[in-house]
């Protein structure tokens, strides 16, 4: 294991090498096969990750929290409105709450997000500016590298030669969820760097960031992927290796407001991952999703349950890249 890693923040793998990035996936396929054969490990006995939840999680806790103590440590979950630095009259700083953490234990890791794009990303990264310890994104309103990271150890199981191969990430219609972009940003800014042939499928109103999408395509320029965008779903889906489906606010909700956001969204019902979709891809495509899905809104429930869905070997990738990444960096 390289002693590079000790001490490296995690806000997005953009700012990992494809180098780095391999030596997570290298490390996760180890962590993987000795727990599913009982084998343990102990590269972090008595290490302690704060785990700071300004948003709810299902996934990420849980497997954040397994993961330390499969690997003999421990996690505290915090929830900020229950510490000092969440106190409604005078809140203590960023920088004195992470000078005590970082003199008790050994990684921070933060999940937040706010209504202003880009504001939750920027919180993260004041928490890596003070600590003396390792910070790992659990998500912003910008990106979720452990879902990337997930998604894309979970393509390479299933695809063992990705390199040209066509990932449609599709936005879908979900009524009730005004849900940040992390994922989407995170997974076309990725999936070219391993080569593959990238169509970000969305209605109009839903482009990501236009940094976002300039970077997505010099990754592909510089890794020989490519990067395109179609507002025709039917379209994307034809001939494609994986559909990632993901809803996702627009960039402007916070300048609109949630009401008029909510009337965008419902212009667009009919984006949904249906098995007849699924017949346009290739006989052994993957569904993908980050989890939670809005079942019979986002993506029918035939096709969540159905042949092509990795979906839950996704949610279980979580650990063991989490595991590999705290593995190199604490
Ligand atoms: N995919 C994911 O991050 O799930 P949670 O929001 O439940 O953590």
């Amino acid at each position: 294991m390289s002693s590079s890693f000790k001490g490296k923040d995690l806000y997005t793998c953009q700012e990992w090498t494809v180098e780095e990035l391999d030596t997570v996936f290298e490390l996760a396929r180890d962590l993987k096969l000795k727990f599913r054969t009982g084998q343990t490990t102990d590269i972090l006995k008595n290490k302690t990750l704060f785990m700071f939840f300004f948003a709810s999680s299902t996934r990420t806790r849980n497997s954040f929290e397994a993961a330390m103590t499969q690997l003999g440590g421990h996690a505290h979950y915090l929830a900020p409105r229950m510490m000092r630095i969440g106190d409604a009259g005078a809140p203590e700083a960023v920088k004195d709450t992470v000078g005590v953490l970082d003199r008790y234990g050994h990684a921070i890791a933060i999940r937040c997000y706010f209504p202003n794009y880009g504001e939750g990303d920027r919180l993260i990264r004041e928490y890596g500016k003070w600590s003396k310890v390792p910070v790992i994104s659990m998500e912003s309103d910008v990106y979720h590298p452990c879902q990337a990271l997930a998604d894309m150890l979970t393509i390479k199981e299933k695809i063992p030669k990705p390199e040209g191969k066509k990932y449609v990430q599709a936005w879908g219609y979900s009524p009730d969820a005004l849900r940040v972009a992390a994922v989407p940003t995170s997974n076309v800014l990725l999936m070219p760097r391993y080569g593959m042939d990238v169509v970000y499928a969305r209605p109009p109103e839903f482009t990501l960031a236009p940094e976002i999408i300039e970077q997505a395509k010099a990754n592909a320029k510089l890794y020989g992927g490519s990067f395109t965008e179609t507002t025709d779903l039917e379209e994307a889906a034809d001939g494609a290796d994986v559909v990632y489906m993901r809803s996702h606010c627009t960039l402007n909700r916070h300048v609109h407001g949630d009401v008029e956001e909510q009337a965008i969204i419902d212009k667009y019902s009919d984006w949904t991952c249906t098995a007849e979709l699924m017949e346009r891809t290739n006989k052994r495509s993957l569904f993908m999703h980050c989890l939670p899905a809005d079942r019979g809104h986002e993506v029918t429930s035939e096709v969540m349950d159905g042949p092509h869905s990795v979906v839950f070997d996704e949610a279980e990738n979580r650990l063991h890249v989490q595991k590999a990444v705290l593995s190199l960096v604490v």
